[in-house]
């Protein structure tokens, strides 16, 4: 439709130049049929103004997108049209360590998930239907995605074993893996990481460096579909959004807010206490509203006493413990494993007791969980900071504990996870 209108009206401007050609048409599946090197195909553009970790650039019947979080660059070209003479793909046989060009045709049909904030994206730019298969292990918590997953193939990733030796010498790198889409239509699969696999784009608004610019990445995902006019209307409420949450929310409430969690061993020993970094956007987000950040992580204790000595001064903690399973796997914490594993006192009306437990503020971010213990911090929240920035000023304001949050559950105050399952949608 998009794409019609543009070349409606690119060959309006050539009429009125007095020059005629045949009109070119997109089919069904937007592929157009005959290629005018004079064409704008994508008369929508986005740009990514924040610090979202990517950007873009238009010409003609192309998009060069850069993602600097993974590394790579991908060239996107409009269906029907010919491959840009500079695009310059790695070849899928490379060895090439990161950095690896990516050429695809869009808009997509049928694409694979394996990333939690491009399902959240798809379904906020109404395109749930492109999704045709996803990982093995891909686990969503929004209800109609885990309805929509469940009826479709499941999909394997193939191992390079030859290269291993050579593989492991290149730190931070993932293994050299590839999806195995030989047997299908399958376009390309939405990822977290960058890998060395033609058929994949990482999706990471995880690693973008502040609050805005992890809603940016809904413009990412929305450029493999050419729905950059509606990536643009949802990202623009998103950003007044969040302009009038941080404009209703205190310049300052003199809170500190950390992130801690008790290292448990599958056989139930806890093997030490850490101080956790916060991201840098959540950072810039929780400043957004009026409450510092502890950043002197990250940081070890061998003892309840020298934690306690380190976050007594802290009015709201963030729990990312994880209660681990004998035969692997994990559940989620409640609070009576929060007060085994740091050592609380059942009763935290102490005058000695840490600032967070005297407030009630111990939260974690998985209130919107699955069965399947996805998490929708990582789905939703990842671009939905204006909702984010909401948590933040509830945990902000709250005087004893902050009970309306989206994300994040009050540990002291017993509120329950909300498990949604497809049954839901
Ligand atoms: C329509 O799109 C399909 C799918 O890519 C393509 O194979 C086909 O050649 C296109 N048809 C025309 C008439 O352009
Ligand atoms: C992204 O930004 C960098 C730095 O400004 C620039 O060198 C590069 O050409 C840009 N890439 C794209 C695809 O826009
Ligand atoms: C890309 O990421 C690196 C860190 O990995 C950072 O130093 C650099 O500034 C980033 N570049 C852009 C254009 O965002
Ligand atoms: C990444 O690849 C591009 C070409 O695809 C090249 O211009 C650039 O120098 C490479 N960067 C690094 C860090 O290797
Ligand atoms: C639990 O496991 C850890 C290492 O996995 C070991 O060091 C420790 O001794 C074990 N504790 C018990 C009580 O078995
Ligand atoms: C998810 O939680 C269930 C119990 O609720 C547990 O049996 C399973 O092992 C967990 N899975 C993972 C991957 O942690
Ligand atoms: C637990 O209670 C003891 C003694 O009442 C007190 O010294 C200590 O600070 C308390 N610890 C916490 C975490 O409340
Ligand atoms: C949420 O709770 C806080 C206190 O915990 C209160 O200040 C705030 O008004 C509440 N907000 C809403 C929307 O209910």
């Amino acid at each position: 439709m998009l794409l019609k209108t543009c070349l409606h009206s690119a060959a309006a401007a050539l009429a009125m130049l007095g020059v005629f050609t045949a009109p070119v048409r997109g089919n069904e599946s937007d592929c157009v049929s005959s290629f005018d090197a004079t064409a704008d195909y994508f008369p929508d553009k986005v740009e990514s103004k924040y610090g979202s970790g990517f950007n873009i650039t238009y010409t003609g019947n192309a998009k060069y997108i850069r993602n600097n979080i993974s590394g790579e660059t991908y060239v996107l070209y409009q269906c029907g049209t010919p491959v840009p003479a500079d695009a310059r793909a790695t070849p899928a046989d490379s060895l090439q360590v990161g950095n690896w060009t990516k050429v695809a045709a869009v808009p997509g049909a049928r694409i694979v998930l394996d990333s939690a904030p491009a399902s959240a994206a798809l379904e906020l730019l109404g395109l749930q239907d492109v999704v045709a298969a996803s990982y093995h292990n891909f686990v969503v918590t929004s209800a109609c995605m885990q309805k929509r997953l469940a009826s479709l193939p499941r999909i394997q990733q193939r191992f390079d074993t030859t290269n291993r030796r050579r593989r492991r010498r290149s730190a931070g790198l993932v293994p050299r893996v590839a999806y195995d889409l030989a047997d299908t239509n399958l376009q390309w699969t939405f990822t977290t990481y960058g890998m060395n696999d033609q058929r994949s784009f990482a999706v990471n608004p995880e690693g973008a460096s502040d609050m805005l610019g992890k809603a940016e990445w809904i413009k990412f995902v929305a450029a493999f579909f050419n729905k950059e006019a509606e990536a643009n209307k949802i990202f623009a409420d998103i950003e007044s959004r969040y302009a009038s949450t941080k404009k209703s929310l205190a310049a300052t409430t003199g809170k500190t807010l950390g992130i801690a969690r008790y290292n448990k061993m599958a056989n139930g020993t806890i093997a030490g206490w850490t101080i956790e970094k916060p991201e840098q956007w959540a950072v810039a987000g929780l400043a957004d509203a009026g409450v510092a950040a502890f950043t002197d992580g990250p940081a070890s204790f061998s003892s309840t006493g020298r934690f306690f000595d380190a976050t007594s001064r802290w009015d709201i903690l963030i729990d990312r413990s994880a209660e681990p399973l004998l035969h692997g796997g994990a559940v989620l914490p409640e609070w009576s494993n929060l007060v085994a594993g740091y050592g609380f006192n059942s009763s935290s009306s102490s005058s000695a007791a840490p600032a967070y437990l005297a407030a009630k503020a111990v939260y974690r971010s998985d209130r919107i969980s699955s069965y399947q213990n996805a998490t929708d911090y990582d789905e939703h929240l990842q671009i939905r900071p204006d909702l984010l920035l909401e948590d933040y000023g509830h945990l902000a304001a709250a005087a004893s504990g902050a009970t309306n949050t989206t994300w994040y559950r009050n540990m002291p105050l017993g509120i329950r996870v909300n498990w949604v399952s497809a049954d839901d949608c």
